[in-house]
């Protein structure tokens, strides 16, 4: 009924993909709070606890799968803006497509490439048949650097960038010119909560009570970095305010060196720190789930050459407020103050017994 009043008081429509998530959920929130917008939120699940949020919210819930094209479609109707975004590492971890990815032979990052790339694919497909609705720039898109192209071929498998990048910008610049035409690319940085993902190698504890970061990251590269569930959001909203055919960075405040990283924690707890630079095999060794490792550390050596942003010349949040949008980011410090720290101050040496590896 919401959804039907807002159409009648002509409301521009954002219909956001993986509303229930981080980057999604930020959009969508910072959408609802312009009047000039309403939010379709998009899940497989309208009951979730997430899902449910969003509609207390006065979002409008609607259910689509990334892998149903039609479905895509469905929810996309009268879309003024769309804003997508993908996930590689659900078909990642998931011990059913693990097994079919055993079944085939292959690895499961290669698995999970092929999913996020045919997913991403059906969201152009369904994108493309309502360009007519969509606004100039209208298409926003989540996205990375592509590795195999930018490094000259040295990086021939850094599958959760290129499963990207082969769709968002190159198929639907290929194959659907006038949505291209309303095209906006956004990378996004490293998540300051990454740390989740692997707590071994962000923060191995001593016993002295020292906190060793254990990157394949040469200590002087700087990469971006993203609040991403307080700042995507505002980002992708300064983004609408652009003209189309742009491609951006979305990062808090300037591009920062792992050393500042853990340096910057540590002067924020108070826990002494360090960092090492590793190599590729001892991530993969060192991590809860090799093939995770291996993944991470790839797109780490990648950082360093040619860049996590592959070398390309992207939009910042500086250039968004040149052009006289207003586009607040936090710093790195300022994420980092906003998290909770307790547990992992409080974790056991990292080679105490009992620790689980990775941890
Ligand atoms: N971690 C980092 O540092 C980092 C940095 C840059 C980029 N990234 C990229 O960020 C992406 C993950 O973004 P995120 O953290 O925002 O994800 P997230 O929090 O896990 O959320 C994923 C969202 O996608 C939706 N979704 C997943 N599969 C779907 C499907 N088949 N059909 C419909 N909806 C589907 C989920 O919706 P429902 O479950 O409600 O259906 C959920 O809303 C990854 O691809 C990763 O490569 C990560």
């Amino acid at each position: 009924m919401a959804a039907t009043n807002d159409a009648a008081a002509g409301k521009k429509l954002i219909v956001v993909l993986g509303a229930t998530g981080n980057q999604g959920g930020s959009v969508a929130r910072r959408f609802a709070q312009d009047p000039r917008y309403r939010v379709r939120a998009v899940t497989r699940d309208p009951t979730s606890a997430k899902a449910q949020e969003l509609a207390k919210l006065g979002m409008e819930l609607a259910t689509a799968d990334f892998e149903d094209v039609e479905s895509l479609k469905a929810v996309f109707a009268g879309a003024n803006v769309i804003f997508s975004n993908t996930q590689y590492w659900e078909a990642f971890f998931r011990p059913d497509c693990r097994a079919d990815a055993a079944a085939k032979g292959i690895s499961c990052r290669e698995y999970a490439y092929i999913v996020e790339r045919r997913q991403s694919k059906n969201i152009a497909d369904a994108a493309a048949a309502v360009v007519d609705t969509l606004d100039d720039n209208g298409f926003l898109v989540s996205t990375l650097s592509h590795a195999g192209k930018s490094s000259g071929g040295r990086f021939k498998d850094l599958y959760h960038f290129d499963g990207k990048a082969e769709i968002f910008p190159d198929y639907v610049n290929d194959t659907y010119p006038a949505l291209a035409a309303k095209m906006s690319c956004i990378h996004t940085g490293y998540f300051t909560i990454s740390h989740h993902i692997l707590p071994g190698s962000y923060f191995r504890k001593h016993e002295d009570g020292t906190f060793e970061m254990r990157f394949p990251c040469k200590p002087t590269t700087r990469v971006p970095h993203l609040d991403v569930n307080h700042d995507a959001g505002p980002f992708v909203y300064a983004v609408s305010q652009m003209p189309p055919g742009k491609a951006y960075m979305a990062s808090s405040g300037d591009y920062r060196t792992f050393p500042e990283w853990i340096g910057a924690w540590g002067k924020l707890t108070g826990m002494p720190t360090r960092y090492t630079e590793v190599e590729v095999e001892d991530l993969q060794n060192e991590a809860h789930d090799e093939m995770l490792g291996l993944e991470v550390a790839i797109m780490l050596r990648y950082s360093d050459d040619p860049g996590y942003d592959g070398g390309m010349e992207l939009l910042k949040a500086e250039d968004l407020r040149k052009a006289g949008i207003d586009c607040p980011m936090l710093t790195l410090e300022e994420s980092l103050a906003r998290q909770d720290w307790t547990a992992v101050i409080n974790k056991p040496v990292w080679n105490a017994p009992g620790v689980p590896k990775g941890a």
